[in-house]
């Protein structure tokens, strides 16, 4: 079966992004940034995921404010990268991952999360840039297929933090139903505190920010019930994006061993926050999932039941 080892969690300042395309690494305000990347970049070329799915939020990119998805699957078979001003970054286009894609839309809208299916659609800073700092720069082509997840935090209302870290858990009952054997990180992207603009624009809130690292491993449970208004007063209008971490987090097992983490102000106006978190049973192999999860029954056997009545479906219509 696929499994999700692992969970990210990354800032996606488009500045680091400039910074990268325009050759300016090595100057001492961006080499602060990306030094505290070299050890993720080797974690990531160790643990040689299958397949990676990224949390991120389009920032009026792909999506205009005509039409904002509250949770959007990107289930094509690649990904461009989009055009935000200054023509498309020069990166590889991200190759998707169809088949477990349309996988994880059944399992999860059959799971009563209501996603939008996406079959087209560019990717934007939000993806590209936590890419870069976990797969360096690589001219061809990405190392793993990617599974884009755009979360509406641009206009109110965002999803809650319950209901971002609840999808979490729906995503990983996903994986885990998904035959094939593959081997699945899962990214949470965004934050962590900055605010774009307003009075407050450069707002940044370090011992917020810290907490909410801590409490990743510590006690999720307490940051899914941070209000929205919370977000916003401690961690800038901006900030809102760290509920997106969430979802990362919820589809990790309850107990995590935080393997790496940094953090540093500023990149451009943003606190910048990374952490890599295993599960903690990630090295026991082939643990066993299904029908012992604490939600158990209710949940698994309207899904099951969901499956079993698509299936009859199918199995008519060929006959
Ligand atoms: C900026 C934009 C972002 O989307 C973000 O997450 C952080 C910073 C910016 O424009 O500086
Ligand atoms: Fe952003």
């Amino acid at each position: 079966m696929a499994k999700i080892i692992a969970g990210i969690g990354s800032s996606h300042v488009p500045a680091i992004g400039a910074a990268l395309d325009n050759g300016k690494t090595e100057e001492p305000y961006w080499k602060r940034v990306f030094s505290g990347f070299e050890k993720s970049k080797e974690w990531m070329a160790k643990t040689k995921p299958d397949v990676a799915i990224v949390v991120y939020n389009d920032h009026a990119s792909a999506f205009s404010v005509e039409m904002i998805p509250t949770f959007a699957l990107g289930c094509a078979a690649e990904f461009p990268p989009a055009d935000e001003g200054w023509g498309p970054r020069p990166v590889p286009v991200v190759k998707g991952h169809p088949a477990l894609a349309a996988h994880i839309a059944q399992s999860v809208i059959l799971d009563e999360f209501d996603l939008t299916i996406v079959n087209k659609m560019e990717v934007d800073h939000g993806l590209t840039v936590p890419m870069n700092l976990l797969f360096g720069q690589p001219k061809d082509a990405w190392p793993c297929p990617v599974i884009p997840l755009a979360v509406n935090v641009v206009m109110y209302p965002p999803p809650t933090g319950h209901r971002c870290y609840m999808l979490g858990k729906a995503l990983r009952r996903a994986v885990e139903s998904y035959p094939e054997d593959l081997k699945v990180v899962i990214f949470g992207t965004g934050g962590l505190s900055h605010q774009i603009s307003g009075p407050r624009a450069g707002l940044i809130n370090s011992k917020w920010d810290k907490s909410f690292l801590d409490n990743l491993s510590k006690d999720q449970k307490k940051l899914t019930r941070i209000p929205h208004l919370e977000y916003m007063r401690e961690a800038g209008a901006e900030g809102i994006e760290m509920v997106m971490w969430l979802i990362m987090r919820g589809a990790l097992d309850d107990k995590v061993d935080e393997v790496y983490r940094f953090y540093t102000v500023p990149a451009s106006n943003t606190a910048v926050g990374h952490i890599i978190l295993e599960n903690a049973r990630k090295a026991s192999g082939t643990r066993k999932v299904a029908g012992k999860s604490k939600r158990g029954s209710a949940g698994k056997s309207r899904q099951a039941a969901a499956r079993k009545s698509i299936h009859r479906i199918a199995s008519k219509g060929t006959r």
